[in-house]
């Protein structure tokens, strides 16, 4: 099976359904509301006039949202649909950001611009087969003494989920609905893999970023998984056999000057 040509399929579709959704808000972010959860506010800190990349970017919002606090941004997403989104977005809210539809590991093969803080974020690397090369696309993509960010769903929810925790070359073949609540329950194929912790911090380091923060959340700041329970406002959890499990990690380090 072509995952490029599967997945970017799949993404096309959940964009339509996404941007009408009460979970994406695209209402709210043109009245101004910012989309970033505390989670990468507070640990990213201050982005005004950093050059700042956001590897698959979905239909820009976050992007978006980073631009609004002052980032040059740039996004890039495999899925065309989500990048002509992405676009409409920026112009109807009157912000500046380039938008570049493409491959991650394309992008990473033939991109030549280096940025301050490279970020990814919540759903990203279960889309990638081989996490050595997506950790070398963030190296190269950052200029020396630049900052990799990313806030990701912890591998140790695809164990309840009924996935693998360790990586499996053979990748995951499912057909499923979206996420969002305007789910229709119309089902799309789509193909992913899991990479536990470990391999993601080694490919990180492999490549050349030096790590200063590694953090485990045991909620989520969206409701996107079957039996979570908002215990706090926006703070979604998931316990099993009475403890809560880990939902969200974050990496934060540095490229060697
Ligand atoms: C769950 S979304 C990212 C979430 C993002 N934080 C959001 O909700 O706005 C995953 C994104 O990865 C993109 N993607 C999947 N495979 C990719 C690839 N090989 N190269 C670049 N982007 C990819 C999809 O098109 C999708 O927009």
């Amino acid at each position: 099976m072509d995952y490029i040509k599967t997945n970017k399929a799949s993404w096309d579709k959940r964009t339509g359904t996404h941007v009408t959704s009460k979970f994406y808000d695209v209402k709210g972010f043109l009245e101004g509301k910012c989309v970033l959860n505390s989670i990468e506010l507070s640990e990213l800190g201050d982005v005004s006039g950093k050059e700042l990349l956001h590897l698959q970017c979905h239909f820009g919002l976050d992007t978006l949202s980073w631009a609004r606090r002052g980032a040059v941004v740039t996004g890039v997403d495999l899925s065309s649909a989500a990048i002509a989104m992405a676009n409409e977005i920026k112009a109807k809210a009157g912000l500046k950001a380039t938008f570049i539809c493409s491959d991650l590991y394309h992008y990473g093969a033939i991109a030549n611009t280096a940025y301050d803080i490279v970020f990814t974020s919540y759903g990203v690397v279960c889309w990638l087969p081989c996490i050595k090369q997506w950790a070398e696309v963030v190296t190269k993509s950052l200029n020396p003494g630049g900052t990799f960010y990313m806030a990701e769903f912890h591998p140790v929810y695809d164990i309840a989920a009924g996935y693998s925790y360790f990586h499996n070359s053979q990748p995951d073949i499912t057909a499923e609905g979206t996420y969002t609540e305007n789910n229709s329950g119309e089902k799309s194929t789509f193909v992913t893999w899991t990479h536990p912790l470990s391999d993601v911090i080694n490919a990180l380091i492999s490549a050349g970023i030096k790590i200063e923060q590694l953090n485990e959340y045991p909620y989520s700041p969206y409701n996107c998984f079957d039996g979570m329970e908002e215990r706090e406002q926006g703070k979604f959890y998931i316990s099993q056999a009475g403890h809560d499990i880990p939902l969200i990690y974050t990496i934060k380090g540095t490229k060697s000057a």
